[in-house]
């Protein structure tokens, strides 16, 4: 091992240079180092220097294929390090090439990266800060490059090297992260598209973060506006914000070409400059209440200024490729641009929306395979008498209601296995009576319970009376007493309470409905 270590050392380039050399190295890269801040001062000015040409362009393109060579390295440099110090001095990982390789790689990428910001389709903001990131990991890596060839020149371990060499691996995943966010849009777009049955990936509107006025009017106004309130029904898989194919009256919206063909009703949705001969503008001009109204009555409905800006653009000729600073807009509609949620925003709305279903659906087949044994367990005791509520759903309904008299309090002991996935539970008419329902403990999610015709008393709504879910409770022909309902108080989901032939007064049910106004106590008189 140790000669394989002096092998290497022996590779070494930089470690074997005279003083002189390093010396050179260093003033080089230091200079270096102030001549990339300048080109970060100029870009991030906006230098006329700087200006546009097509050689700018094609380097700029190299900006994200060079960007990976230091981050690759530094990160790699810096597990080197730590595998070093974890060996304790066994293992002297030979850092200064790779470093140096580093080193060059981000000065690269600094420099194609300010090109590529002369081209300006992204984030000012985001990208000013992606640059001076960039260049602060440039300044502080390459100081722990010049650190470490130092340090290996005169043998000794350098403190300075670990502190210099995690700083910049901090900076540099603090600006790769705002760098990828500037170019994926919001990270959570590939879980939204994840999320999405068969994979298909939905129509995203072009992600622009560019001020309105610079947006392209079809393209980057009208487009997520559509996509945001149309699209849901009138577009395919592959465009459909809900990842399914859906065309509604015939009527597709994800082109121009579709869009002025119109749909079943054999009109044009646009007919350029002609708000007339728009289905597209008729249908959202049509009062709410009128069928043919979009969207439908019951979805999200285009706000006034989403409904101005589809006239103006339909009357100004339904152009595309033409940005709103180039149309002449009218104060009105720039100020209504300037409301919409920008299109980035909208993606990030939607990916949150998806992730969260994603997630809830996934808790819940988590909850229903947990359950699956129980069932089988339960069902056996009670054939028919368990379901779920819904397919997807694991919550479950019990009915007790074909086993009458037969169902006792062994009986609902016998359902503890089930009880959290228990929401209604109907055991009316049973033998059930007050130690069974202290079993009711344990289904803390009942929402619906029908205790109907049992031998309960009070004594068993000490035991409801904790079912905070509870939104139904049927105790119609039981003993319970004024005094006993009053432990319903704290429920404060229960809507319905059935309580006639029971020994409850109306004065007793109106002190109740103090506690619990939003509840309808049911006495069954008048
Ligand atoms: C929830 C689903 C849904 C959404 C969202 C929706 N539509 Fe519709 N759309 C329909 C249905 C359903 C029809 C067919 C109605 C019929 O044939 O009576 C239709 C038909 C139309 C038509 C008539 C096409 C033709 O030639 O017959 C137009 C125009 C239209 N929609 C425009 C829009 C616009 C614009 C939006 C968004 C602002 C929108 N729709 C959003 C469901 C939707």
């Amino acid at each position: 091992m140790s000669e394989e270590t002096s092998e290497i050392r022996d590779l070494d380039v930089e470690g074997r240079k005279s003083n002189a050399g390093l010396m050179f190295l260093t003033v080089a890269s230091l200079l270096m180092l102030v001549a990339i801040s300048i080109l970060g001062y100029m870009t991030q000015i906006g230098s006329e220097s700087l200006k546009l040409t097509p050689w700018t362009t094609f380097y700029g393109e190299l900006h994200p294929v060079i960007l990976h060579l230091p981050i690759g390295i530094f990160i790699l440099v810096f597990i080197m390090e730590i595998v070093g110090l974890l060996s304790f001095g066994k293992w002297k990982p030979q850092t200064q090439f790779p470093l140096f390789l580093g080193v060059v790689g981000a000065v690269l990428a600094v420099i194609f990266g300010c090109l590529l910001i002369q081209q300006g389709d992204q984030s000012m903001d985001e990208a000013i800060w992606h640059l001076w990131g960039s260049i602060a990991f440039t300044v502080v890596g390459t100081l722990a490059f010049l650190a470490k060839i130092w340090a290996t020149r005169s043998g000794a371990s350098s403190p300075i090297y670990g502190i210099l060499l995690t700083a910049s691996i901090a900076l540099l995943l603090w600006s790769s992260h705002i760098g990828g966010v500037m170019t994926h849009g919001t990270d959570p777009i590939e879980t939204f598209n994840i999320a999405m049955d068969g994979g298909n990936e939905p129509a995203k509107p072009k992600v622009v973060t560019t001020a309105p006025e610079d947006r392209l009017v079809y393209e980057e106004i009208i487009v997520p506006i559509l996509h945001g309130k149309c699209y849901g029904c009138h577009a395919d898989a592959d465009q459909n914000p809900l990842g399914k194919k859906k065309i509604k009256g015939k009527f597709v919206m994800t082109s121009m070409e579709d869009i002025m063909k119109g749909g079943s009703s054999g009109e044009p949705g646009v007919t350029p400059g002609d708000l007339e001969n728009s289905t597209i503008s008729w249908s959202i001009h049509l009062d709410i209440d009128e069928d043919e109204h979009m969207p439908p009555e019951d979805k999200d409905q285009l706000e006034a200024h989403e409904i101005a800006i589809i006239d103006w653009w339909i009357k100004e000729g339904a152009k595309t490729g033409i940005a709103l600073k180039d149309m002449n807009a009218p104060a009105e509609i720039t100020e209504g641009v300037a409301k919409l949620v920008p299109p980035e925003e909208l993606l990030r709305q939607q990916a949150e929306a998806a992730a969260a279903e994603t997630a809830e659906k996934a808790a819940e087949d988590a909850r229903r395979a947990k359950l699956v044994e129980a069932m089988a367990v339960v069902g056996k005791d009670f054939p028919n008498a368990l379901r779920y509520v819904s397919q997807e759903s694991s919550d479950l309904t019990f009915t007790a209601v074909s086993m009458r008299k037969d169902f006792t309090d062994e009986g609902v002991e016998k359902l503890l296995p089930v009880a959290q996935g228990l929401v209604d539970l109907e055991i009316g008419a049973t033998a059930v009576g007050d130690s069974g329902v202290a079993h009711l403990v344990s289904m803390s999610r009942l929402r619906r319970l029908k205790l109907n015709e049992t031998a309960v008393t009070d004594a068993a709504l000490d035991t409801v009376g904790k079912l905070v879910d509870l939104e139904y409770l049927n105790l119609v022909s039981t003993a319970v007493t004024d005094e006993g309902i009053m432990k319903l108080e704290g429920l404060p989901k229960l809507r319905k309470l059935y309580l006639w032939q029971s020994k409850v007064t109306k004065e007793g049910a109106a002190a109740l409905m103090e506690k619990l106004p939003e509840c309808e106590i049911n006495l069954g008189l008048e």
